[in-house]
């Protein structure tokens, strides 16, 4: 395996993303070694935002790799190998999740797990990567005002071994990263924008112009996602240039 080849635990830490970033200054952490805690006293969420999460209720990790096989401009297939990775470990409880782009899983219109990435990039080359996933397990009270989250137990019942879902969600976040390596980006492509939250529904929007309704229609090659008017025009986006109104 690569992801999980090497795992660092923490009974506590500020982030798991900020330590594997630190690590990676002073020196040159095993290709998958993955930094896990119980309890981020200041979990990161996307710019801006907080990730909040009980101790010991749910999965915080943040894998650190090496993908010199992939360009900068196409860094956006690291989001989508992951996102499905963690899909894949979702259906072995649920029936169905989807990915809101760019990369949230969720589950119907709840979030249930998140991914924060930081790309090491020099002349056009990723040098390194901290994947940072938080994913809802066991956690049923959420006291921040993260508009929608849910988690595993919240859905599917009865209290989860955390140890079992860590290996099982390294296992399949490893899978991924294989197909990744062997070159399929075309596969990961095609199945990241089939799981896409809202594909092909027609929705609300909300742009620099204001509010519509479109659908999404594609994710283009450098990750922008990409809906379609009423009028047939298909626009662009970059995270942050559209909101989902939910
Ligand atoms: C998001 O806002 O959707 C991204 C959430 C990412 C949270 C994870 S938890 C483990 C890792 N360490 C952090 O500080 N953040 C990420």
């Amino acid at each position: 395996m690569i992801i999980g080849s090497k795992l660092i635990y923490f009974e506590s830490l500020p982030s798991t993303n900020n330590h594997a970033v630190q690590l990676l200054k002073t020196s040159e952490p095993a290709e998958g070694t993955i930094i896990y805690t119980d309890y981020q006293s200041l979990g990161k969420g996307q710019p801006g935002n907080k990730w909040e999460s009980e101790k010991g209720k749910n999965l915080l990790m943040s894998i650190i790799l090496y993908p010199s096989f992939i360009n900068s401009d196409k860094q956006f297939l690291i989001s989508m190998a992951l996102s499905l990775g963690i899909c894949d470990f979702l259906r072995r409880y649920i029936t169905s999740c989807s990915i809101k782009w760019p990369n949230d899983i969720y589950v119907n219109n709840d979030k249930i797990a998140g991914i924060l990435i930081e790309n090491s990039i020099i002349d056009e080359n990723i040098e390194s990567t901290v994947a940072g996933i938080g994913l809802n397990i066991n956690q049923v009270d959420f006291l921040t005002d993260a508009p929608n989250p849910v988690s595993l137990s919240m859905l599917a019942g009865s209290g989860y071994q955390l140890s079992e879902c860590f290996n099982q969600l390294s296992a399949d976040l490893d899978k991924r990263y294989k197909q990744l390596i062997s070159g399929d980006f075309a596969g990961i492509t095609g199945e990241y924008i089939s799981r896409l939250y809202r594909l092909n529904e027609w929705c609300m929007y909300c742009d620099k112009s204001g509010n519509y309704t479109g659908r999404i229609v594609s994710v283009s090659d450098i990750g922008r996602l990409q809906i379609e008017k009423k009028s047939g025009k298909i626009s662009e986006y970059s995270f942050k240039e559209i909101d989902f109104i939910l």
